[in-house]
């Protein structure tokens, strides 16, 4: 049996299209209004792609900066894991488009659908290969233009989401030397699929005229179950990875960014401090698989990630799926 090869972070990148949707425009839209949305939400504004872009177009700026701060080169890649919902096509995957217009010739690449745990599921593959010997260089990343999925009358829903990018860069942590995965999760429970569910365009429902009519092709979700799911799981998932370490080490929790409240609930439960986790929901709004590695480029370029200490990301979504990881700076 081959031992385990600790897996580290070698570079992360982040992206969000250029249009931006404030709670305002929202207003001529549906019978909403910024104070509803902000305090609700914790949400201002979102990035919307431009009618030209697509999801491999935003990955495509994330991983060029990953590649860049990790000082590796496309063709060095052996494998691309992209977690999206929102793919370019139906067929083929976003992250063969990807691998062919980042020039990465050696690489493997496979889109995983877990919904807001999409990130998540893609670095547990990446460092999973990389662990086992299989791989050394893996470009993870979570994307989504989850705009072009949105019932735009739909108060509840439309709100919520965003559009972005966000790639990490994985490798040896003895070629890293710095975030080393220590601990990673993930978990379903698929009886709770109604939940956040897209019911058209797949073998159950393919489309047809009268589904488009219907406007079976958007998100749908019940707002107030998954506030109840969600509250519970981001605080156990923190308690599950950081369990048996000091408080103190944990410099930064990087959870998903869904909603200002369910985090703040989620913490309060754990008596967990505010200053302590990574919040820039305000920004960019639920932007599904990207939220985690967007947030995490940022707090890094902001400083909030010390050397040494522990960082810890949760994200649950639609599934139901859930996943944690905990890494070393
Ligand atoms: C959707 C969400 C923001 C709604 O907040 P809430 O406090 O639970 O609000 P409720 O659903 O109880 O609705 C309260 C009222 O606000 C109304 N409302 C909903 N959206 C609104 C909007 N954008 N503007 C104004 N009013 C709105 C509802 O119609 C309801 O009105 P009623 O009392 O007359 O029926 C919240 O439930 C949530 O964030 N859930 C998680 C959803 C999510 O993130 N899903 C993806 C997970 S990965």
């Amino acid at each position: 049996m081959t031992s385990r090869v600790a897996v580290g972070i070698a570079g992360t990148g982040s992206y969000a299209p250029p249009v931006v949707m404030t709670n305002h425009d929202f207003e001529k839209l549906v019978d909403t209004s910024d104070e509803w949305i902000v305090q609700r939400t914790g949400i201002k504004e979102r990035h919307f792609a431009e009618a030209h872009q697509a999801t491999s177009d935003l990955c495509l700026e994330a991983a060029k900066q990953a590649l860049d701060a990790a000082k590796t080169k496309p063709e060095e890649l052996d494998l691309i894991v992209l977690g999206t919902i929102s793919p370019d096509f139906m067929l083929p995957s976003c992250a063969a488009i990807l691998q062919s217009r980042l020039g990465a010739v050696n690489a493997g690449a496979f889109d995983v659908n877990a919904a807001c745990t999409g990130f998540l599921t893609a670095l547990h593959t990446g460092e999973s290969f990389i662990a086992a010997g299989r791989a050394r260089r893996v470009l993870v990343l979570g994307a989504e233009c989850l705009s072009r999925y949105l019932n735009m009358k739909d108060r509840a829903s439309c709100i919520l989401f965003g559009d972005g990018a966000g790639a990490m860069v994985l490798a040896p942590h003895a070629e890293t030397g710095r975030g080393e995965i220590l601990r990673s999760t993930l978990g379903a429970d698929g009886s709770g699929y109604e939940f956040i569910h897209m019911r058209g365009g797949g073998s159950r429902m393919p489309p047809t005229h009268e589904s488009v009519d219907r406007g079976d092709h958007y998100i749908t979700m019940r707002g107030r179950e998954v506030f109840r799911f969600a509250v519970t799981r981001m605080s156990d998932l923190i308690a599950q990875m950081s369990e048996g370490f000091p408080r103190e080490e944990v410099c930064l929790v990087v959870p998903h960014q869904v909603n200002a409240r369910i985090i703040e609930a989620a913490l309060e439960r754990l008596d967990w401090p505010m200053d302590k986790c990574f919040v820039n929901i305000q920004k960019y709004g639920n932007t599904s698989a990207a939220t985690v590695p967007m947030a995490f480029h940022e707090a890094l370029e902001e400083g909030r990630i010390e050397k040494g200490k522990l960082v810890v990301f949760c994200a649950f979504g639609a599934g139901l799926t859930w996943g944690g990881t905990l890494l070393r700076w």
